[in-house]
């Protein structure tokens, strides 16, 4: 492979220093895996803030107000959050741990977005009690939880429904009857949305002020989107006439695709964002509705590509004729993706990004696990041990998701900017695991 191979697999930022090796953010990731060791996830924030400017200029054409909600799961750190704070974004975070966090970072309550199709009273305690933007009410259950709660504390808190529309993204393909069969959300066809509303706009606490929806990941056409709002919005028109419901905000969820290998195609962000905003306009039009705000949720658009995540390679096994298995010193235990969903990713030999002595290879995990497979069929410069392989595209649903298993340690995650780097997360050790282990030696 030549030279722009190589080059066509960097992601924004990314650059091949004078020594052959890969720079991210100004900042060598050979020195990177030196200093912190391996795994390492490095976050370059420049991206992530450009991710997030992409979304909010083509906002600004837009009528009525936007909010821009980094959907949290996608990744998660006291340091992020305390970074995004700063930031014109919201968020989205679906679990009381994820509250707790953004609260500690003193993020602004007024922007954060409840979701999860199970909260428990605590959680949902905490939020109305913090008094959060809003809660995104999932399930008539939770209705009864909310209205014991504001009426408990003699409060009002904004809620949002979540819908099931009835729309199902597959990658490439937008299904629109018989997607009700989903865990999450009131099921738009059954009248279950109706009851809803129903039921919620008596209660004085409870101040429904729209409708959430999300069809899916890894999107990469807006169909689907323009899909939800036509439905959503004819429907509003009745709910209004019916029930005095003003829909002030439309949520139209997350799912933007990004490139993970040479094989996406992603769209730029902002024609999401455009063709969402057109929309709104026609269908509030059609419907003699008034602009609502229009949310959106991104997760994985945001900090999925701005994540790499740098390994040094261990042992080799060639089995001739068949293939060429190359061992790294992480795997499904930081990344559970590949062996989760077949995801697929593309990286670099970060030492010497641009050597040509190449070989097909397949990239194997540590763990004690055959599906513990990174990369099938990558072609690098011949991996030795020592190697630093980066792998792209590591930053949504890599950490977030890790795990402990053969009880590997979770990786540190190191911000990048402008030449500096942060230690925003230490590397977890086996002693951290013992914290929360008792010795059945003092027992009775
Ligand atoms: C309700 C909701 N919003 C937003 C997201 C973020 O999706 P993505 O990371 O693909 O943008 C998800 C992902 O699961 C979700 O369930």
């Amino acid at each position: 492979m030549n030279k722009q191979t190589y080059n066509n697999r960097l992601k924004n930022n990314m650059h091949v220093d004078e020594l052959n090796h890969l720079t991210i953010n100004g900042v060598s990731t050979v020195d990177i895996a030196k200093k912190y060791s391996t795994p390492v996830n490095v976050y370059d924030l420049t991206l992530i803030k450009d991710k997030i400017s992409a979304f909010k200029d083509a906002f600004r054409t837009y009528e009525s107000k936007t909010q821009v909600a980094y959907a949290s799961k996608a990744f998660s750190s006291l340091a992020l959050f305390e970074w995004l704070a700063k930031e014109d974004v919201s968020l989205d975070v679906v679990s009381g741990g994820e509250l707790f966090l953004a609260l500690k970072a003193g993020f602004d309550r007024e922007r954060i977005h409840f979701h999860g199709n199970n909260k428990s009273l605590e959680e949902l305690e905490t939020a109305i009690t913090e008094q959060i933007g809003c809660i995104v009410v999932d399930n008539f259950h939770e209705i009864t939880m909310i209205e014991h709660l504001v009426n408990k504390y003699n409060v009002t808190i904004d809620v949002l429904l979540r819908v099931t529309p009835g729309v199902l993204a597959h990658t490439h393909e937008y299904i629109s009857t018989g997607q009700a069969d989903s865990k999450f959300g009131f099921d738009l066809a059954s009248g279950q949305v109706d009851k809803a509303i129903r039921e919620i706009q008596p209660i004085e606490g409870i101040k429904l002020i729209g409708l959430h929806s999300h069809i899916g990941s890894q999107i990469f056409e807006v169909e689907g989107y323009e899909l939800v709002i036509e439905k959503l919005l004819k429907r509003a028109r009745d709910w209004r006439d019916s029930y005095g419901f003003d829909l002030q905000v439309l949520n139209v969820g997350g799912g933007f695709g990004i490139r993970y290998t040479e094989e996406d195609t992603p769209l730029p962000l902002e024609d999401y964002t455009i063709a969402i905003m057109q929309s709104v306009r026609k269908h509030s039009k059609q419907n003699n509705l008034k602009l609502p705000e229009i949310w959106i949720e991104p997760g994985r658009s945001i900090v999925g590509e701005a994540g790499t995540t740098l390994y040094t390679i261990g042992s080799q096994k060639t089995i001739p004729d068949i293939r060429k298995y190359v061992s790294i010193d992480g795997g499904m235990a930081d990344n559970i993706r590949p062996a989760l969903y077949q995801a697929k990713y593309s990286g670099v030999l970060a030492n010497k990004v641009h050597d040509t002595n190449e070989e097909k290879v397949s990239i194997a995990g540590k763990a004690c696990e055959s599906g513990d497979m990174l990369i099938w069929d990558i072609t690098l410069p011949e991996p030795v041990p020592g190697d630093i392989l980066a792998v792209f595209s590591t930053g949504a649903y890599g950490y977030a998701m890790a795990s402990n298993y053969n009880r590997l340690t979770k990786p540190a995650v190191v911000f990048l900017e402008n030449g500096n780097d942060f230690l925003a997360i230490k590397r977890e050790t086996v002693e951290d695991h013992l914290k929360l282990e008792n010795s059945i030696k003092n027992w009775k």
